[in-house]
């Protein structure tokens, strides 16, 4: 059986490797977008399309179930693929349900009113494209009431990420953090709305200080798929070997992932 990790670039290899660690018997085929990122300045046609290009690519390596581990595709083209594009024996899922379920502390089918939850003041850090979407605002409306969220639209950070600069990675996390405590001093969570970001977690975590609760999306996504799974065997797809594959140059995309991750992993030419 094969699972899909869907990313514009490194940023899924986050997902990936809490994935991969909770379902050790499952063979998972990542697709780095490498060639296009970042996404996060891209228009909703553009990623649309471009994450259908990737997903059907890993349809070709048998995951009839593909993981979106990217926020910006998720926020930007996944309604719309669902409704319009994904066959009946095929299935793509975002990274936002895990996340908002577990600041809501609710299940997604439970379609009770809004109520109160534990948290009020919440930062929210992603890219410009899923801040502009509002996503995230939506599915939480649905479900809370009272909560404050306050967005920083953190430019530059995939970027940084996706040519090996740590340096700049941190300088513009820093800056990121306090443009948004000078809007909100005091958050009592912050979720890391892209999954670039917990590569930066420590960073950010030092910069909010140790009183924020930071939320990140890769364990919340490894048992909300175990559980997916356990419910829907049938979409387990056919292949058999993990692999990674990027639209970049492997070589360099490689040697950032191994930067990373920390340890090798090694892309082929999608
Ligand atoms: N990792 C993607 C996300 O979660 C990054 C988007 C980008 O390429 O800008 O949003």
């Amino acid at each position: 059986m094969a699972v899909g990790v869907f990313d514009s670039g490194l940023g899924g290899l986050t997902v990936y490797d809490a994935v991969s660690k909770r379902l050790p018997d499952v063979a998972f085929v990542y697709y780095g977008d490498n060639a296009h990122a970042p996404y996060g300045v891209r228009d909703a046609d553009d990623i649309f399309n471009l994450t259908c290009r990737g997903v059907e690519r890993l349809w070709e390596e048998g995951c009839d179930l593909v993981i979106l581990a990217c926020n910006t595709a998720s926020a930007a083209a996944l309604k719309r693929m669902q409704e319009s594009w994904v066959p009946k024996d095929k299935r793509v899922l975002g990274v936002f349900v895990p996340m908002i379920e577990a600041l809501t502390e609710r299940k997604w089918g439970d379609n009770s009113p809004p109520r109160e939850v534990a948290v009020k003041h919440v930062a929210l850090f992603a890219t410009p494209a899923t801040v502009a979407s509002r996503a995230f605002q939506r599915e939480l409306a649905y479900r809370a009431i009272g909560v404050d969220v306050e967005a920083q639209p953190c430019g530059g950070v995939v970027d940084a990420i996706e040519t090996g600069d740590e340096i700049l990675a941190e300088a513009l996390v820093r800056s990121h953090v306090e443009a948004l405590k000078r809007r909100m001093p005091h958050p009592e969570a912050a979720i890391l709305g892209c999954t670039h970001y917990p590569l930066m977690q420590s960073v950010f975590q030092e910069a909010l200080g140790p009183e924020v609760t930071v939320y990140s999306q890769a364990n919340l996504v490894a048992e909300s798929l175990t559980d997916y799974l356990t419910r829907h065997p049938e979409f387990e797809g056919a292949g058999k070997v993990s692999k990674f594959l990027t639209t970049g140059k492997p070589a360099s995309v490689s040697t950032h992932a191994t930067q990373f991750l920390r340890r090798r992993i090694a892309f082929e030419a999608a």
